[in-house]
C-alpha cells in the first residue's frame, strides 16, 4: 500500500481522467447540488467513505464531494467491477483510493479496515458492507452520522437490523427513492446489461428467447429492453403479483425448469442465491449464455457448475465455456458477478446523475441535521423531488401542478 492510496498501476492515471471527464458532460443534476451544497459549507473538514462500484461516475461523485471540501476515502463494492484506471485517477487527484480489479476476499477487507479506521462521518455503502463493517468493528463507527445505502440488496440486509433493533447508526435507504430505483434499476440496469452482453458476445437478440428471474425493478427493465430489441421474453418468479404483472406485460411466465431447455440468454435479476442450478443448467440448450444483474454473484450456481462440467476455458473476454456431461456446451458471462458493470460500462451516465444526486443529497442532510438517532429513515422528500424536478428542468420538459 502506498501512503493514502492502494491502486494497481499510478501511471494508468491519464486514461482514466479521461473517462472522468467523459462522464462529467452528462451530469448537470449533481453539479446543481455542489452549486447549492457549497454555500451551506456542510462538508468542509469532513470525512466520507464511499464503498460502491468503482468507475468513472462513482469518481465523479467522490470529487464532487472532494471538491466540497472533504476528505474523501473510496473503495469498491464489488472487486470485479473496479476499474483500474478510474482508481488510478482518483488516488492521482487526491482521493485515498483502496481498490484494485480482482482483489480477493482478504484484500477487499483490509481495505474497508485501512479507511474505516480513519473514523468516517458519513459513508455510501453499496451492498451494505461498511455497515456490517462498522457493526463488527464500532470504535471505528465513533463518529458516524449517516449510512446512506445504495442499492436493494444493501436495504433489505438494513431493514433485517432495524426491525432486529440490531441497527446502532443512523442510515437512509438511498435505493427506495423514486428518483432511484424507478430510474436506475430499471432504465438503468435494462439498457447497461444488454450493453454489456451483446458487447462480450457480438451476437444477435433479435428472435431469441430471453429467460429473465425475478420481475422487480431489475427484472422489469431487462425485459424490456429484450422485449425492444425483439426477443421473446420468459419471466421467472416467485410473487404472484409480479408474475401476473409480468404476463400482462405481455411475457411468458413459467417456472425454471420449463424455462431452462427454451432459453438462449438467461439473466437473472432477484438478489437472492441459487436461481440457476445446476438441474437447470443441465436441461439447457448447447450454446446458451447465462448473465447476472443482481448484486452479488451467488444467483448462478457458478461453483456447481464448475465442479460439474467436463472442462471450461475462457474462450473471450469475460466469457467461459463450460461442457457438460451432456457434450453441450453453456457460456457463462463475467463469472455470475454483476454484468453490467464487471462485464461492461456500468448504468448510463445520465442515469447515474440523478443517482448520485440522491446520494449528494442524503449525505448533506446527514451532515446538517448530526442528532439523528439510530434507525432506517427514507430519504427525504424535498431530495427526491429536487432531483426529479432539476432532471425535468434540464430535459426542458415542464409539467402541470
Ligand atoms: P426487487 O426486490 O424489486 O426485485 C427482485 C424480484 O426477484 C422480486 O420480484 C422477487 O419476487 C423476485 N424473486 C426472488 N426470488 C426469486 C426466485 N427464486 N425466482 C424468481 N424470482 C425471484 O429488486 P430489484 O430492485 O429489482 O433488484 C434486484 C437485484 O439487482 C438486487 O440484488 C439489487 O441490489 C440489484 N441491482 C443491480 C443493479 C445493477 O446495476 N445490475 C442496479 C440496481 C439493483
Amino acid at each position: 500500500m502506498n501512503n493514502g492510496y492502494s491502486v494497481k498501476d499510478i501511471n494508468q492515471a491519464e486514461e482514466g481522467e479521461k473517462l472522468i471527464k467523459w462522464v462529467t458532460n452528462w451530469m448537470p443534476v449533481m453539479d446543481g447540488l455542489y452549486e447549492k451544497f457549497k454555500v451551506t459549507g456542510a462538508f468542509k473538514g469532513k470525512k466520507v467513505a464511499l464503498c460502491i462500484h468503482l468507475e468513472a461516475k462513482t469518481a465523479y461523485l467522490a470529487l464532487t464531494i472532494k471538491k466540497l471540501g472533504a476528505e474523501v476515502w473510496v473503495t469498491s463494492s464489488n472487486p470485479l467491477s473496479t476499474k483500474n484506471e478510474v482508481a488510478a485517477a482518483l488516488a492521482k487527484n487526491g482521493v485515498h483510493v483502496y481498490a484494485k480489479h480482482g482483489a480477493t476476499h482478504e484484500e477487499y477487507n483490509c481495505f474497508l479496515e485501512e479507511i474505516l479506521k480513519n473514523k468516517m462521518d458519513v459513508t455510501v455503502d453499496d451492498g451494505g458492507d461498511i455497515c456490517e463493517f462498522l457493526h463488527k468493528s464500532p470504535t471505528y463507527g465513533e463518529n458516524i452520522k449517516g449510512i446512506c445505502e445504495e442499492t436493494t440488496t444493501g436495504v433489505k440486509r438494513l431493514k433485517e437490523l432495524n426491525s432486529e433493533g440490531k441497527l446502532i447508526y443512523p442510515a437512509i435507504a438511498v435505493n427506495d427513492a423514486k428518483s432511484k430505483h424507478l430510474f436506475d434499476n430499471r432504465y438503468g440496469t435494462g439498457q447497461s446489461t444488454w450493453t454489456a452482453i451483446t458487447h462480450l458476445t457480438n451476437m444477435n437478440v433479435a428472435g431469441k428467447v430471453v429467460v429473465v428471474a425475478g420481475y422487480g425493478w431489475v427484472g422489469k427493465g431487462v425485459a424490456a429492453r429484450a422485449d425492444g430489441m425483439g426477443a421473446e421474453v420468459v419471466v421467472t418468479e416467485i410473487d404472484p403479483w409480479k408474475a401476473l404483472e409480468a404476463r400482462m406485460d405481455g411475457h411468458r411466465v413459467m417456472k425454471m425448469e420449463d424455462a431452462a431447455p427454451l432459453g438462449d440468454y438467461f439473466v437473472t435479476t432477484t438478489g437472492c442465491s441459487g436461481i440457476i442450478k445446476m438441474e437447470h443448467i443441465n436441461k439447457m440448450k448447447h450454446g446458451a449464455f447465462l448473465a447476472n444483474a443482481g448484486h452479488f454473484d451467488f444467483e448462478i450456481d457458478v461453483p456447481s457448475l464448475r465442479a460439474n462440467a467436463v472442462s471450461s476455458s475462457c474462450v473471450r473476454n469475460e466469457i467461459d465455456e463450460y461442457i457438460l456431461k451432456n457434450g453441450n456446451k453453456v457460456y457463462l458471462l463475467a463469472q455470475g458477478g454483476i454484468i453490467n458493470i464487471a462485464g461492461g460500462l456500468g448504468h448510463p451516465a445520465d442515469i447515474m446523475d440523478m443517482s448520485f444526486s440522491v446520494q449528494l443529497g442524503c449525505l448533506h442532510y446527514f451532515l446538517s441535521h448530526e442528532d439523528l438517532k439510530a434507525g432506517l429513515y427514507n430519504v427525504p422528500e424535498e431530495i427526491d423531488r429536487l432531483v426529479a424536478e432539476e432532471k425535468l428542468r434540464i430535459a426542458g420538459i415542464t409539467i402541470d401542478k
